[in-house]
């Protein structure tokens, strides 16, 4: 059967949230989009055919006759001599598919669902059998999904289906990020040259190396202006993403789930589904990020509620469990406005280090006689919510959890997968597993008082197999994550949770769709998490990104920073505290006070608002701020990352202004402007500058001249 819904056209139109996709459908062969990226307005039907013929190369000599088109799955069956955007066989057999449309569906829902292209196709002689959705939603970002169904009589080894994107020509450099434990994030820059690059996870989780979005654009792109195109695979375990240009003059992003060998056998009827890949654009990186944060404002889920001000007792603390101990920090933290108490790592049976204890999700009756009651009716007296950490997935060979059932834990076969953090992980795929965990995490829920759960996971996911003989399992394990998530949610949808992993080395719009925030880093040094807040935040509004403050030595880098840079640094997150507080100078109390304050005040615009990055051209300087919706308001940081080779720096530009509007610049409380040793006074110290929002876009104001790693909060608002 051969169905198209409109056989005359030979392409299709999705336009929505300022976005334009335009797919060629032809009567041959698998459809493909010719254009992505600003809207293209009203196309008439000549014009759509006009640019489908303007996509189709030539044929050249030495190349295959009919001359090659980018599909949504490209293959070498359309002579396609890229990478393929499906890999799999049958024993080896049935490698090469030909894909033949069925049936081409599209509905335009501009206001819920948004605009979308169903393509069913097949390859009976083959077995399979194709179905290729995309989705243009209402902020303009392009979904992409994909389901292979065995429709063969054996079984299929599916190794790779990726989702392809095409970039514009134009595209010539590529921005990703790497990072480690402690400085995830850290952003990278190439050419795009002929061949292929590639960022991939083969670590059971994104890992603190992932790239949130793998952006390519008009080579120099920033975050205010350049043509920039990027994807992001919405996945929580094994991934590639990629950038290709091949020698046939096609550019190209792609994003699959990386498969071990032998991961997905599909037995005859079985269907794989890949994870979405989600595709924006932008003219610089804010519009490109921007979607994305639409995207998360808009679920029913999102947090609606203030993000209350967190108190963690992790870097207070530690291991260091002791009730009256921690009722004095509790009581530091509603002195200061904290509205959350978060009991970190360290509370259950037998935990008295990282080295055991995992899985045994008892309260510890050594260190809690009375269980988490008197700690809990602490806390919620002094009318903080109270939360707690735990690392479900996870469990320690030196745990009564490992002694009972070993045979519970992820292998490769009969020998355990290399140690990390002296813990190994549980193969969720197990219903015994989830059951048991389900069991625990219920009971406490029900049992205590708890608002939030600190869902941690801190080790990569290596060797990992499940089954007898053992087979690759991170599919089956996070497809059981999502599942045991969703559970726990239904049966307590009022509990909030975050997603940690060793800091923020599970950060995707997958584990984003059931928790609350994500961890960004267990590094809360400010000067290094400047550089990693502006990359989360590619991805992950502030709201949903934990940002706390340290005491004046960070723990990870050792360097001392006043309070004012430490808090100010994390004002626009989801803000928090991580630091000893139970006995500060009353001076230090009061300052931090008065930076909780500050947050509650502009918390609204802060969460809610867009958020923007200047690009100066002095790397010692960096101006970020986030402006309400109707632009009436902004709040901006300056930050003197370093000591500037110019002195005074030179200006401060503000982006995200209405260029047609008039604003006034001042500075604003907790911070001031300190003079130093020859200075004249900041002429605008007092009263403010009030200038032009083009002007200020462009020209800009001088920036005062601060100490290196110091900060000034700027208020900006519409005469
Ligand atoms: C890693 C997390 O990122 C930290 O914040 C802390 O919760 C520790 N684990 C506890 O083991």
């Amino acid at each position: 059967m051969r169905r198209r819904d409109d056989e005359m056209t030979p392409a299709r139109h999705l336009r929505l949230g300022g976005t334009s996709v335009v797919i060629d459908t032809p009567a041959q062969g698998l459809p493909g989009i010719v254009y992505w990226g600003p809207d293209l307005g009203e196309v008439s039907e000549e014009a759509l055919v006009g640019l489908v013929t303007a996509s189709r190369p030539q044929r050249v000599s030495g190349g295959v006759d009919e001359p090659t088109r980018l599909t949504l799955v490209p293959l070498q069956s359309d002579g396609w001599q890229g990478t393929p955007g499906l890999v799999g066989s049958r024993a080896g057999s049935d490698f090469a598919p030909a894909f033949e449309v069925d049936e081409l569906d599209g509905a335009e829902d501009g206001e819920g669902a948004g605009a979308t292209l169903v393509v069913t196709a097949d390859d009976a002689e083959v077995g399979l059998r194709l179905r290729i959705e995309l989705r243009l939603d209402v902020h303009g970002l392009l979904h992409q999904t994909l389901r292979l169904t065995n429709t063969g009589d054996d079984v299929y080894d599916l190794h790779e289906l990726a989702a392809t994107f095409p970039l514009p020509h134009t595209a010539g450099e590529v921005l990703d990020t790497t990072g480690r434990h402690l400085r995830e994030r850290t952003p990278q820059r190439h050419a795009v040259t002929v061949g292929r690059y590639d960022r991939e996870s083969r670590r059971g989780r994104p890992g603190a190396d992932a790239t949130l979005v793998l952006a390519a654009g008009t080579p120099g792109f920033g975050f205010e202006r350049g043509l920039v195109h990027a994807v992001h695979l919405a996945w929580s375990g094994n991934h590639r993403v990629s950038v290709e240009r091949t020698v046939t003059g096609s550019t190209l992003t792609r994003a699959a789930e990386l498969l071990g060998a032998g991961e997905v056998r599909l037995a005859p009827g079985e269907s794989y589904d890949s994870p979405a890949a989600i595709g924006s654009w932008g003219d610089g990186l804010t519009e490109l990020s921007g979607r994305y944060h639409r995207l998360l404002r808009s679920r029913p889920q999102h947090p609606a509620s203030p993000r209350p001000v967190t108190l963690n007792t992790w870097e207070a603390v530690y291991f260091d469990h002791d009730l009256a101990r921690l009722s004095a920090l509790a009581d530091a933290g509603a002195r200061v406005g904290a509205e959350r108490f978060v009991l970190d790592d360290g509370w259950f049976r037998g935990r008295r280090d990282d080295t055991s204890a995992l899985g045994d999700w008892y309260v510890d009756d050594e260190v809690w006689p009375d269980g988490l009651t008197p700690i809990i009716e602490h806390v919620t007296g002094l009318g903080l919510q109270f939360g707690l950490w735990v690392e479900p997935e996870m469990v320690s060979p030196d745990s009564d959890l490992a002694r009972a059932h070993p045979e519970w834990i992820l292998r490769p076969g009969s020998r355990l997968p290399v140690p990390a953090r002296q813990q190994q992980v549980l193969d969720l795929s197990n219903p015994a597993v989830t059951d048991y965990l389900l069991e625990r995490l219920d009971a406490l829920l029900t049992e205590n008082d708890i608002a939030y759960l600190k869902w941690d996971h801190n080790r990569d996911l290596l060797e990992a197999g499940a089954g007898s003989p053992a087979h690759p399992a991170v599919h089956e394990n996070v497809v059981a994550l999502y599942a045991l998530l969703d559970e726990l949610r239904r049966r307590h949808p009022s509990v909030e949770i975050e997603s940690c992993a060793s800091g923020g080395a599970r950060v995707d719009l997958g584990i984003l769709d059931r928790t609350d925030r994500i961890w960004a880093s267990d590094c809360i040094d400010p000067i290094e998490r400047l550089t990693i807040q502006r990359y989360t935040n590619l991805l992950v509004p502030y709201e949903l990104t934990g940002a706390h403050v340290s005491g004046p030595r960070s723990h990870s880098t050792g360097r001392r920073h006043d309070l004012s840079l430490r808090a100010g640094v994390a004002l626009p997150g989801h803000f928090g505290i991580e630091w000893d507080i139970s006995s500060l100078e009353p001076d230090v109390e009061a300052e931090l006070t008065s930076w909780v304050a500050a947050h509650k005040r502009h918390r609204d615009l802060l969460h809610r608002g867009t958020a923007v990055f200047a690009d100066l051209p002095d790397a010692s300087m960096d101006l970020r701020g986030v402006v309400s919706a109707d632009r009436s308001h902004a709040l901006y940081t300056f930050t003197q990352v370093s000591a500037s080779a110019s002195y005074p720096p030179g200006p401060m530009t503000f982006p995200g202004l209405d260029d047609d509007r008039t604003y006034r610049v001042a500075l604003a409380e907790p911070t001031a402007v300190l003079g130093g040793p020859g200075q004249s006074p900041l002429p605008w110290a007092v009263d403010g500058v009030v200038a032009p929002g083009r002007a200020l876009r462009l020209g800009g104001v001088q920036a005062p001249v601060l100490f290196p790693e110091s900060l000034v909060l700027l208020e900006v608002t519409a005469l």
